[in-house]
């Protein structure tokens, strides 16, 4: 748990796909919340953390499965309001007194809408035009509410959708407000930690002032050094670390010479002469590029870069002296996933490169100032902290940079090749103001020549693919619908100015079933 000064809020899981939601949607309204699996939430915890209110999240269970998930019972003594949904409704109408059933008749799934009841402060500013759509996702249903409270919303299926106890300020609803089908359901959420007393004070400002203390005072006159890659998350955490401890920070930048044309000199430049930065450049292109020759297996490539990167930034480190500490730009989603109780073993589609396995292997302890953030706020904290723009708002880019883009075996001549055409399919992108719009756009260079005519001549050329997509959180893809002239004059300029590509053509694939990058 991590201790900070403003107001808390709890959000006890109960293991619904969409929890991190509701983080989403408090965190929008500045207000500071963490996600505790119902497990961990003991008396104990309650009182440690001291919520100012707490949120129950749905869940898959039924309350009425003997040993399914209940909310701690000492919550409900704490005097603070409580908000339940879906699962997390029925499971406070059971522990409470009221009744919950399930079988035949008692499931919804999908659109409903929800007609106001009576007066409500939770109500305020929503239905203001009538009925509201909601999304209703529930196997079970109250049948009987508990004590005190009174119903102030129904639907056709669910005469409960919207209950309180207001004496108590315990809010009960059937439905998700926090997805995106619940058009104003952001509404509910802005009225209950109203009704709560949060200040609204979660900023990125204060933020910066509590984490800079925060990382003096973890860090003591110790050193700390950090793998930056030049993605948002590395970047914004070294700025970060910087502004805490001044040059007691060294970053290492470890160049495998797969970057992207002048990305190195780009990073390096703007945090060792613009903010000053202690950066090593560790030009390693020799030794990545020697180790994958001749390789041409997805995997196998993945694996030879994650451990020479590892090995390369311990070397590096070795020289540092005194360094006890290594920052890492862990985000909230990350520390969420490792303690969901709901989330079990996947398939490993590929193995990602990682620097997860140096602490263990270097004795360090972590620095991980981003460990309560979600992306967009890393970006709003970069701005914060004076990173440009233009840094702040690029797309991701892959620990195994272009290897992965490099389909089959990596020669120098495909590198060199693949950076010209990325370097100008990006610049079309900008040209056409398309960049902001696109989660992701890069150049794949195909393992195949194949013949073209240029004047009148013959060409043996590669082929490359465009790649471009939209996604919110690159879990799931779908394709760009870029115009056919933008696409023709794009393929025109990448075929006329790049010497190597006598043909181009455009991934149209979405994901799943395709992942975004090529291997
Ligand atoms: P895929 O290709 O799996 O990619 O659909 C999803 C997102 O993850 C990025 N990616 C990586 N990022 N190390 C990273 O730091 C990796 O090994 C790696 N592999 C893929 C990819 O660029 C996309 O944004």
């Amino acid at each position: 748990m991590t201790q900070t000064i403003h107001d808390r809020l709890l959000i006890i899981d109960f293991g619904s796909q969409v929890t991190q939601l509701i983080a989403r949607r408090l965190r929008e309204l500045n207000v500071y919340c963490e996600i505790h699996p119902y497990q961990n939430v003991t008396a104990d915890f309650l009182k440690d953390f001291a919520p100012k209110a707490v949120i129950f999240s749905g869940g898959p269970d039924s309350v009425t499965r003997e040993g399914s998930p209940r909310a701690p019972k000492e919550v409900f003594d704490m005097g603070v309001p409580i908000l339940g949904i879906c699962y997390g409704q029925q499971v406070m109408m059971h522990q409470l007194g009221g009744k919950v059933e399930s079988g035949h008749g008692t499931a919804e799934f999908g659109r409903a809408f929800v007609t106001p009841k009576g007066e409500q402060p939770i109500l305020d500013g929503w239905f203001t035009e009538g009925d509201e759509q909601v999304w209703m996702s529930h196997g079970d249903h109250v049948s009987e509410i508990a004590d005190g409270f009174e119903v102030y919303g129904t639907s056709p299926n669910a005469p409960y959708a919207i209950t309180a106890d207001a004496s108590r300020h315990f809010y009960a609803v059937q439905f998700h407000p926090e997805v995106h089908h619940t058009p104003r359901g952001a509404k509910l959420y802005e009225n209950f930690v109203k009704l709560a007393g949060f200040a609204g004070d979660w900023t990125m400002g204060a933020y910066r002032e509590e984490m800079v203390a925060k990382i003096k005072a973890q860090v003591g006159d110790k050193n700390v050094i950090c793998a930056l890659s030049g993605g948002v998350d590395s970047s914004v955490a070294a700025a970060l670390i910087h502004e805490a401890i001044g040059d007691q920070l060294t970053c290492v930048f470890v160049d495998h010479g797969l970057l992207r044309k002048d990305e190195a000199a780009e990073v390096v430049g703007m945090f060792r002469d613009h903010m000053n930065l202690h950066v090593i450049h560790a030009d390693e292109t020799e030794l990545f590029l020697g180790e994958l020759e001749g390789q041409s297996d997805p995997e196998t490539k993945r694996k030879i870069i994650g451990k020479l990167f590892i090995d390369v930034f311990q070397k590096y480190a070795d020289q540092i002296e005194g360094a006890e500490f290594l920052a890492q730009g862990t985000l909230y989603p990350d520390v969420i996933e490792s303690v969901s109780f709901s989330g079990g073993p996947s398939v490993t589609i590929k193995s990602h490169h990682n620097v997860g396995g140096l602490p263990e292997k270097m004795g360090l302890k972590l620095v991980e100032p981003l460990r309560e953030l979600f992306k967009d706020e890393v970006r709003a904290l970069g701005r914060e902290l004076g990173l440009p723009d233009s840094f702040i708002g690029r797309h991701p880019f892959p620990g195994p940079g272009l290897a992965i883009r490099c389909p089959g075996e990596i020669t120098r001549e495909k590198l060199e090749i693949l950076r010209e055409a990325d370097a100008i399919y990006i610049d079309q992108i900008r040209k056409h103001g398309l960049y902001d719009e696109i989660w992701q756009a890069f150049v794949a260079i195909l393992p195949v020549r194949t013949v073209g005519v240029m004047g009148d001549g013959r060409t043996y050329d590669y082929a490359c693919a465009l790649r471009a997509v939209t996604s919110v959180d690159g879990m799931t893809a779908d394709y760009y619908p870029f115009s056919h002239e933008f696409l023709g004059e794009t393929a025109t300029r990448i075929i006329n100015e790049v010497n190597g590509i006598n043909r181009c053509t455009y991934d149209i694939t979405s994901k799943p079933p395709g992942t975004i990058e090529w291997e």
